[in-house]
């Protein structure tokens, strides 16, 4: 039984394996995972995460048990995560869980029967968020994913995809990294990586970026920053770079700019849902 709780937990290999599946999975639809049960276990709200795993196991012959909004299950009555996890372990093959606490998902590996993806722990991480941008990187720029400049923007301190996607680009040589936020939303230190520049002002690296990532100020942790890029500044953006956010957005990019070829964070869900079908064939079949 294999849980991805991390980026810590898939190695490289695995990785470009199931990268190079991703793009096959476009107009996919299988019996793989015929009689496979999925339950999606989310303690906080989610539209592309939860749906885009719906998608994924019903496109490959699969069912879904979702418990999209805990209001409406036993854990309102007290149910502890651990009794639920041993719960849905009787009745699926597998459990996607959101929520907000870092290490909620290390507990619920600890009982879990089925292997247990983390779809996102509190400012922790979100794994198959990481396995998409990555796959986006990947795709838009010829499968090359090293001696990148990168550019993260926003919400640094409380967003948990930037955490798992440096983690990730850490990996591969030459990538070269700029953290553009408010002093009291950096990344936190033990993440920086040696290759990496940090400034509150997007003008001084966006000329030189190749990944642009946007990311959204997390009120809901407690952040109250407001931000957003205007069109002058995206148009100092390199014409080859990319534009990435793993969405939800409220301000950060105008709706402007979203027809712009170097826009791809529309692309992202569709690169999610093809990630998502080969990992979960990984995990179950
Ligand atoms: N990117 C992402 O995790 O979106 P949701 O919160 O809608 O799942």
């Amino acid at each position: 039984m294999q849980h991805l709780l991390s980026v810590d937990d898939i190695n490289e290999k695995f990785i470009l394996d199931l990268w190079e599946r991703a793009s096959d999975q476009k107009d996919n639809f299988s019996s793989s995972l015929k009689n496979k049960i999925l339950t999606n276990l989310f303690y906080e709200p989610s539209t592309r995460t939860s749906s885009s795993f719906y998608s994924a196991m019903v496109r490959q012959g699969g069912s879904v048990i979702p418990i999209n909004n805990v209001k409406f299950s036993s854990a309102i009555k007290g149910e502890s995560l651990e009794d639920t996890i041993i719960t849905m372990g009787t009745m699926s093959d597998c459990i996607v869980l959101r929520h907000p606490e870092i290490g909620s998902v290390s507990r619920a590996a600890k009982v879990s029967s089925v292997p247990v993806i983390n779809a996102g722990d509190g400012k922790g991480e979100h794994p198959t968020q990481t396995l998409l941008d990555g796959f986006t990187i990947f795709y838009n720029n010829k499968e090359k994913i090293d001696n990148l400049r990168i550019t993260m923007v926003g919400d640094l301190k409380n967003g948990r995809t930037v955490k798992s996607l440096v983690k990730l680009l850490s990996r591969y040589s030459g990538n070269h990294f700029n953290f553009v936020s408010p002093p009291d939303l950096r990344l936190p230190k033990d993440l920086l990586p040696k290759n990496s520049f940090q400034t509150e002002k997007i003008e001084e690296v966006i000329s030189d970026t190749d990944v642009l990532y946007v990311t959204r100020v997390q009120s809901e942790r407690g952040s109250n920053h407001q931000y957003s890029l205007s069109l002058d500044q995206l148009n100092l953006l390199p014409r080859k770079s990319i534009v990435m956010h793993p969405l939800p957005r409220v301000n950060e990019i105008p709706r402007a700019f979203d027809n712009d070829p170097r826009a791809k964070y529309f692309d992202q869900m569709l690169y999610g849902l093809w990630c998502r079908m080969v990992l979960l064939e990984n995990v179950m079949s």
